[in-house]
């Protein structure tokens, strides 16, 4: 920053002041450009507009003083410019450096970031999406239920009468309080998802081809493999000339979608009140493809579901609603999964507890 004499004007003419303003305000550019730090920038403003020893007081002092009339207002005019040329410098020199209140909002960009963790789809919700697409492709839609269910929905039209002993393999939570409605009104958490087969059924004339995934709960204790609350996907059709032969090619093109190409299934007889003739379904191991590891415990298969064709009884309840439903023109199949297990299969996972724990380390191992 300079602090030279001024020098004197040579004269008053319009050009020669026009010259010596342009020669004060390349001086001004030049200061300013070495404006770094807060201390500079008070140093320029005292040089330039410091009250006593201000460049500009100074110039004002050796040239507008002494200049003759006519000339001080042409001298005043260029004199006000060059003032808010500095000021403006100052102004722009200091964005950000001086002012205390915007230094406090300053940031220090080397400090590490905020991290912000990346949400994950549950193992579980992603197998049930899965498994409900495969569904899906083959052109069935997807029905929901209630989970607080009656104890017809959940029980009664499904073929298990009141004392059935098939009842005692579903024990559940009831609602309490209810001691005094007729049992078939009585609330209860729903065992299955087969209920929904009724409603759906209720709701609609045939045919249907439906997907119903949810939650059940039981009366179980929990274990590595059980948990009181827990997934299935249900699935119906219902049309006139379903056999047993849908429900086979059915299920094996489901798995074969689900699993990959090369599995294969086969079928158990089974028991379930509200299907007949029932069967349980086994898949050939898709992690050793049959040969036997620790997944399938060497035996090559799987058990994977249950199904059966429709029990005639079954649609003798539902044609109290929907007399369409007559079982001598109709005929359909069922079948449901657990897609807890199915998951627990999927990824290895040995603690059906982790999927329901809401432990992080354990979901986001699936990001
Ligand atoms: N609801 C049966 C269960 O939970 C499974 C099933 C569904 C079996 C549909 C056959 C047909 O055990």
């Amino acid at each position: 920053m300079q602090n030279d004499e001024i020098p004197p004007l040579s004269g008053w003419s319009e050009a020669e002041l026009d010259r010596a303003f342009a020669a004060v305000a390349a001086e001004v550019e030049k200061s300013a450009a070495s404006i770094r730090s807060p201390d500079d920038k008070e140093q320029f403003r005292l040089a330039w507009l410091g009250r006593k020893q201000g460049r500009l007081k100074a110039i004002s002092d050796a040239w507008l003083k002494s200049a003759p009339a006519e000339a001080k207002k042409q001298i005043g005019q260029r004199f006000n410019t060059l003032k808010a040329e500095i000021e403006q410098r100052l102004e722009q020199a200091g964005a950000g450096s001086s002012d205390s209140a915007l230094n406090a909002e300053a940031i220090d960009i080397t400090l590490p970031g905020t991290r912000r963790k990346l949400g994950a789809e549950h193992p579980l919700i992603k197998t049930w999406n899965e498994i409900v697409a495969v569904f899906q492709r083959m052109g069935y839609s997807v029905g929901v239920g209630p989970e607080v269910e009656t104890d017809y929905y959940n029980f009664e039209s499904l073929n298990f009468p009141p004392g059935h002993p098939a009842r005692d393999t579903q024990d559940t939570l009831v609602i309490v309080g209810q001691e005094r409605k007729p049992l078939r009104d009585r609330l209860l958490m729903r065992t299955h998802t087969s209920p929904v087969q009724i409603r759906t059924m209720e709701q609609q004339p045939p045919p249907v081809r439906i997907i119903i995934p949810g939650k059940v709960h039981r009366n179980d204790a929990a274990d590595a493999t059980h948990y009181p609350i827990f997934h299935q996907v249900e699935g119906l059709c219902v049309d006139t000339n379903i056999t047993f032969g849908d429900l086979k090619g059915t299920l094996d093109a489901a798995m074969k979608a689900f699993f990959g190409s090369s599995v294969k299934t086969r079928f158990f007889p089974s028991f379930f009140p509200f299907t007949e003739p029932s069967a349980d379904v086994q898949i050939s191991c898709p992690f050793c493809g049959g040969s036997g590891c620790r997944k399938c415990k060497q035996s090559g298969w799987i058990e994977l579901l249950g199904c059966g064709m429709v029990d005639p009884a079954v649609f003798g309840f539902v044609s109290q609603k929907q007399s369409l439903y007559d079982p001598a023109r109709i005929s359909g199949f069922a079948f449901g999964m657990g897609i807890d297990r199915i998951a627990m299969m999927k990824y290895g996972i040995g603690d059906i507890g982790l999927l329901y724990s809401g432990d992080q380390r354990f979901l986001e191992q699936f990001a």
